[in-house]
């Protein structure tokens, strides 16, 4: 096994551990509760993504019920949310939670549109975020003044006071969560309290001891309070496609993450030293386009454009999925690396003519943003001698679903 580019250790659980440990989670469930729900049992598994749940539980022989209520598409956030941008929006109940957390006090958030939404339009508070869609999803926070769009790594905060709360959800990598929470020192008062998300044992083999070492500098901050599962995160629409691909029913809010909350010692909200090890997720260059609901993102090509004049669809499926439907959504997979387009319906394909891709995306967006559906521009366009081409587009965009 590999192991991610921000695993901060050289001994990691093994991959037998690991599966040792989910194993152990499912087996109290399954003698707690009679006849376990995939859902109850995938909840359990403290953060394994469903797909290894599933084949832990056909390698124990178990077997587990499924309720329609369980499962269903329920995100309706639109433009739609896509697995490059790290989206994983809280449920409702959670937004309550953190509201009631936060109280009448001033606040930073980080990566937390959802919680920036539900605050009182007169809050004294702040959102940083990288993702400008979320602006097109909500144009009230649009015309917020203190949204500050921009990465969290990069942004200059000189000109963001210091607040008494600061709450972040990060991609859930160690690189990623440690560099926020040294951020988030650089934004909170004396005194106040930094809140953020942290992901559960089981969300790959390295994560225990990630964890640990996350919750060690937590506690150079201030002192740490840990709640576990307390954070309900709603399926986005394209991991809910991604189960589906892997052949498992669209689970609704499988997803918990902790809540660590660190009071920050009076005397300590300065800056702490950068750990080396923790190094950030790597910023890859992809083009994005707006197509009707959906977004579609197309990878820079790196260095020399792909361009196959003789294919008659410019653009391929992976030969290892067999299709367009990608039932992953994980940095670690190892198929990620030969994605050039991804849909936030989790359909993805390989580029074999660049300059058609983009041509055929900058059309669609500009129909869409006149108000023409995505089926009917497929319809219109002169595909004279092309109809494989159309086809592909419509498969790929999986128009059955707008
Ligand atoms: C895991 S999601 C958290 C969403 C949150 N649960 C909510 O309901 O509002 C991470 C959020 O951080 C944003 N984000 C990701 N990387 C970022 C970065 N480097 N700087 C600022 N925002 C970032 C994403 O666009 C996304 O909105």
């Amino acid at each position: 096994m590999s192991l991610p580019r921000t695993c901060p250790h050289d001994v990691v659980t093994t991959e037998s551990e690991y599966v040792r440990n989910i194993d152990a989670l499912l087996l109290s469930t399954y003698t707690s509760a009679r006849e376990p729900s995939l859902l109850e049992l995938v909840r359990a598994a403290r953060g394994a993504f469903p797909t290894v749940v599933s084949e832990r539980l056909a390698a124990l022989h178990m077997r587990w019920s499924t309720r329609p209520s369980d499962q269903g598409i329920e995100d309706p956030s639109s433009p739609e949310l896509h697995a490059l941008d790290f989206e994983w929006p809280f449920s409702t109940d959670t937004i309550a939670r953190l509201l009631d957390w936060i109280g009448y006090r001033s606040v930073n958030l980080i990566g937390l549109p959802s919680v920036m939404l539900q605050l009182d339009p007169e809050a004294d508070a702040c959102l940083i975020e990288r993702n400008p869609l979320v602006q097109a999803r909500n144009h009230w926070l649009a015309s917020r003044k203190n949204f500050r769009l921009g990465d969290i790594l990069t942004l200059d905060l000189s000109s963001i006071p210091r607040r008494r709360v600061v709450a972040f959800d990060s991609p859930w990598y160690f690189g990623e969560t440690v560099l926020w929470l040294l951020r988030a020192v650089e934004l909170v008062e004396a005194g106040g309290e930094i809140g953020f998300s942290l992901y559960g044992e089981s969300t790959r083999p390295t994560a225990p001891l990630e964890r640990e070492e996350i919750l060690t500098i937590a506690s150079r901050i201030g002192d740490v309070e840990l709640c576990e599962a307390e954070l309900e995160y709603v399926t986005p629409r394209y991991e809910a496609c991604a189960l589906e691909a892997a052949g498992l029913p669209p689970l609704r809010r499988w997803r918990r993450g902790d809540f660590v909350r660190v009071t920050v010692g009076a005397k300590r909200a300065r800056p702490l030293q950068l750990p080396l090890i923790a190094q950030p997720v790597p910023r890859e260059p992809w083009i994005t386009y707006r197509v009707g609901r959906q977004v579609v993102k197309l990878r820079r090509p790196n260095g020399r454009r792909l361009r196959d004049e003789a294919a008659r669809v410019p653009f391929a499926p992976i030969e290892a999925l067999g299709g367009w439907a990608y039932p992953s959504v994980s940095l670690r997979d190892e198929l990620r690396g030969s994605i050039h387009l991804w849909t936030s319906r989790n359909q993805v394909a390989q580029v074999l003519d660049h300059d058609v891709v983009r041509q055929r995306l900058e059309a669609l967006e500009k129909a869409a943003a006149r108000g023409l559906s995505t089926k009917r521009w497929l319809s219109r366009y002169d595909w004279a001698g092309r109809q494989e081409e159309a086809r592909a587009w419509r498969e790929l965009l999986r128009v059955d679903l707008d």
